[in-house]
Order: structure tokens, then sequence, then C-alpha cells
């Protein structure tokens, strides 16, 4: 194990995950741990990561200097770099103007017989993001990289065994920023880099085996990603001690619910349970039109069918959850600003006495889930699945959802899809879906006029959806997704794409 020591960077989670795309197994830890706990983990190494303060700052994280005595291997990255040369007696320049200042790519000369810089470029660039920076090593240590407003762009003691970089090497932009960390990892740490997805499953399976017994195990399955491969998983351990609970509130795309059953009925062993309400959710939607109102109403109703069920037949062994190691992260176990609260990890009423909580997931990052998932045999469409709200298209249907309105979306929705996969767009965008506005207007069909709905189509490239760009689709495509819709979409007869960013726009539209 490594251990990332997370001091509130926005790039910690890619830390750990380049960390672990060398195979070498890793975990997030906020700095404020104890260090016994670092020392019950014994780690072959340990990475500091950046951070947005300045090491002068007096509320800004620090560590016990403790830590640079258990004789284990350290990289300190930015703000964890600058916060190894303050603790170890060098000297930080608080930057009180933006002189010394870099973002974003620089130019950066390293040292080749520094053992991090062995196999890289002497000179390349490197992203960096730092206001504050070091002018003077601490004793032990040489400078190895420097840039021209950084005169200790990395430093190194390999005597203790602790490294320091200034910029970025998680980020794509560093050139050769991956063999830097591999070089930490295998040279410096001594890791064998034998963390894989096939022994993740192996040992997982064997540990649920172990822990459920015979017990039975109840888990609530979206049809999303993580949901998914966590039934996937479980039922590869327990087989028919497991019961997935789906419950389709009818605002699924178009034949989703089927396609959901489908897959866990045909390739997996488990006990199956639908539960088809589509009419009560609408009931309860009837005319309301505010999002928020919506969003609350579905998502209460969605629970208390839930677990009217569970309370009905399951509520006893195990419940079971597809939370991901980001969930975790995001709801607040780490440092870095916290950004929303995930809806994979629910609150379970009181009445309900399980005899534990499962979360098979929780130490995985989303592209591992999905290799998780490959590799139990779910489909590629599944494992691949676009980001789908909770709400579904309760929330594509702007305004009051009817029966009818959600038949038009999920119609217009699948050609779009179906056009979108033909011409191989699908896979290079990274959210793309059409909304019904609820606006009529009017048009010429034939020689008659129409006052029919509009649709609207939205499609997004993002790394991370807190911002995204719209997507360039060739007008082409566009064309043959508007004249298909029309045609063969009873009561549509205009089609129009959105071209709004977010910011200022939001992905949905409600
Ligand atoms: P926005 O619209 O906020 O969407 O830019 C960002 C991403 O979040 C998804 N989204 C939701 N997911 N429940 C969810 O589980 C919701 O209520 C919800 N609203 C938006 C959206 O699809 C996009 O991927």
């Amino acid at each position: 194990t490594v251990i990332v020591l997370d001091f509130g960077g926005q790039y910690n989670q890619l830390i750990a995950r380049r960390v672990r795309e060398c195979n070498v197994y890793c975990e997030i830890l906020p700095y404020t741990v104890d260090i016994q706990k670092i020392k019950d983990i014994n780690p072959k190494g340990i990475i500091f990561t950046g951070g947005p303060n300045s090491v002068y700052d007096e509320s800004s994280p620090h560590y016990t200097p403790e830590i640079f005595e258990l004789g284990i291997p350290i990289l300190g990255i930015c703000y964890g770099c600058q916060l190894m040369a303050y603790t170890l007696g060098g000297n930080v320049v608080s930057a009180t103007d933006n002189s010394s200042s870099e973002y974003g790519k620089t130019v950066t000369r390293y040292n080749n017989n520094d053992i991090l810089f062995k196999s890289v470029k002497s000179e390349g660039i490197s992203w960096m993001s730092h206001r504050d920076y070091i002018n003077e090593a601490p004793e032990g240590f040489s400078i190895t990289a420097t840039t021209d407003a950084c005169p200790v762009a990395a430093m190194s003691c390999p005597e203790k065994k602790f490294y320091g970089v200034q910029f970025h090497p998680e980020v794509n932009h560093t050139e050769n920023g991956k063999d830097m960390l591999r070089s930490f990892l295998y040279d410096i740490c001594e890791c064998k880099g034998e963390w894989r997805m096939e022994s993740f499953i192996d040992t997982t399976v064997a540990q649920l085996k172990e822990q459920i017994g015979d017990k039975g195990v109840v888990l609530g399955l979206s049809g999303g990603v993580d949901s998914s491969v966590a039934a996937a998983l479980l039922s590869k351990a327990v087989g028919k001690q497991l019961t997935c609970v789906f419950v389709d509130q009818g605002l699924m795309r178009k034949d989703e619910g089927d396609f959901v059953e489908q897959t866990f009925t045909k390739l997996f062993d488990m006990n199956f349970v639908r539960i088809n309400c589509q009419e009560e959710f609408l009931a309860k939607l009837k005319g309301i039109e505010e999002p928020e109102e919506k969003r609350h109403i579905i998502g209460t109703e969605f629970y208390k069918v839930f677990w009217n069920k569970i309370r009905e037949s399951y509520g006893e062994g195990y419940f079971a959850q597809g939370t991901i190691y980001p969930d975790r992260i995001e709801s607040g176990k780490g440092d870095a600003a916290k950004i929303k609260t995930h809806h994979n990890q629910v609150g379970i009423p009181e009445d309900i006495d399980f005899a534990g909580v499962i979360e098979p997931l929780k130490d995985l990052f989303k592209d591992e889930v999905r290799v998780v998932g490959e590799k139990l045999g779910l489909p590629h469409d599944l494992v691949w699945r676009q980001p789908f709200p909770g709400p579904g298209l309760g929330v594509r249907v702007i305004g009051e959802v009817t029966a009818e309105k959600v038949r038009i979306l999920q119609e217009a929705d699948a050609i779009l899809r179906d056009e979108m996969d033909k011409c191989g767009y699908a896979d290079k965008m990274s959210q793309f879906f059409a909304v019904l506005p609820g606006v009529k207007t009017v048009g010429v069909m034939g020689d008659a006029r129409t006052y029919d709905e509009l649709i609207a189509l939205r499609a997004v490239t993002t790394d991370d959806f807190m911002t995204a760009d719209w997507a360039k689709i060739p007008y082409e495509i566009l064309g043959r997704v508007s004249n298909r819709i029309i045609n063969e979409v009873e009561h549509v007869n205009r089609v129009v794409y959105d071209i709004t960013s977010k910011p200022p726009g939001t992905v949905e539209w409600e």
C-alpha cells in the first residue's frame, strides 16, 4: 500500500488513480489522520498532495514532523513539496506578488542523475500551479529540477528517500509525469506493481462469501454502472442469496427497464425483483411543475416504494450498495472541497434491522469499477453507460410530467441514441439526450398547419461535469436526427440543438 496524504489539493484523486494505474494499491487519507494509523498500515511510500494554502498560513494543513522519522519514502507534490522543505528546514518564499508564481505548462530542466528523472527528457514541459516557491532546499537535499521562475522545481534526499516536486506529475500535461511516479513507486518505494483487477475480484468474492455466510443480501439496483457492477460481484459470490430490487418508476429511457431485467435475469444468478410503478409516480407528479419539487417527489416516492418492498420481504441479512471511492471522498472523507452529497450512500430506515452494510466497490474509482464490470461479463452498454439523473426523464420533461410526454421524449431520445451509435459519435460524447421543453410551435407538414411539441437535443463533452462544453456535432448528423424525430415521433414538429456550455447553463435543463 501507498498512502496519499491529502492536504486539500484539487488533483488528489488523480494522484491516487495514477498510482493505481501503475498497479500499486493506494489509499487517500486526510492530513488530519493520526500518525498511529499510518504506522499501522506501514505503507511502502507516502505521497503528500498539493493544497490551496501557504505553509506560512497558520490555518493551513501541516503534519507532525514525526512522519519524516518513520523510514518510509515520501514524495511531496506542490504544496506537499513546500511543506517538506519548510518542515525540514529549507526556505519557502511566500509570494507577495505574482512575479514568481507559475500556472500551467512550464519549461522545466531535470537532472537525469536523479532516480526520479532517470527516464525523462532533460528538458520538458511540467504543469505548475503555485504562488509560493522554495528558494532553498533543506540540508541534505540537492536541487534536481529548475525552471526560469523556480530555483527549486524539484529536490531530493536519496539517503532518506525524500523527494519533492513543485509541479504536478499526476497531470497529463506534465510530460513523462507518469514515468516519474513510476520511478518513485518502483525504484524508490520498491513496490512490485501487483495490484490487478482480477486479483481484486478474486479476493473480494472470497471476502464476501466469508462475510455473508448463509445469510441473504439485498441490493437496490438502479441500472447505473455502480449498482450493476456491485450486483454482478455479489452474484458471483453468493448467487441466489442475493436479491436485487429494481424500482422502475417509468422515467427511464426507452426499453431501459427491460434491458436491465434481461441482463440480470439471463446473465447472472440471483433473485431479481422488478417493481413497475409508473402510474403511481405520475399520479404523484400530476400538476407539479417546479423542478426541485419534482426531484423531491420522485426521490421520496422512490425510497418509499423501495423500503416498503424490503420491509415486506427482505428486511434481514445484509444490505449492499454500490458506493464507490469518490462517493466517500466527496461526502467529506477527505479535505478536498465538498462537491455534492451522493445518492449512492442512502440512509437506512431505523426499523429495518440489517446484519450490516456491504459496499464491495468502496475502494474503487469509476474506471476501475468499469474494468471489474467488463471482467464480470456485464454488457458494454451498461458498463459504459452515461450518467443518468436519479429523477430520470422526470427532469427532462420540463414542467408537468405526463405519460404521453414521457412517451414522446423516450421515442425522440431513442432516435438520437440510435443515430449517434451508428455514426460512432456516441463514444465521443460525455453525455447526450433529448429534452421535451413543453413548448408548442407552429409548423407545416404536408399541406397542413401543425401545432405540436418541440424537442431539444443536448450533447456535452466534459471531464468532470463541473464544467462542460456543448458538443460540436456535425450538421449532417443533427440533420438526420431532426428528420427522423419529426417523421417518426408523433406530435413533434420541430427540433432544436442546445448550444449552451456549463457554466452558464447546466447539463440538464432542470
Ligand atoms: P447538471 O445539470 O447539474 O448535471 O449540470 C451534472 C451531471 O449530474 C447529473 N444530474 C443528476 N444526477 N440526480 C442525479 O443523480 C439528479 O438530480 C441530477 N441532476 C443532474 C446530470 O445528468 C449530469 O451528468
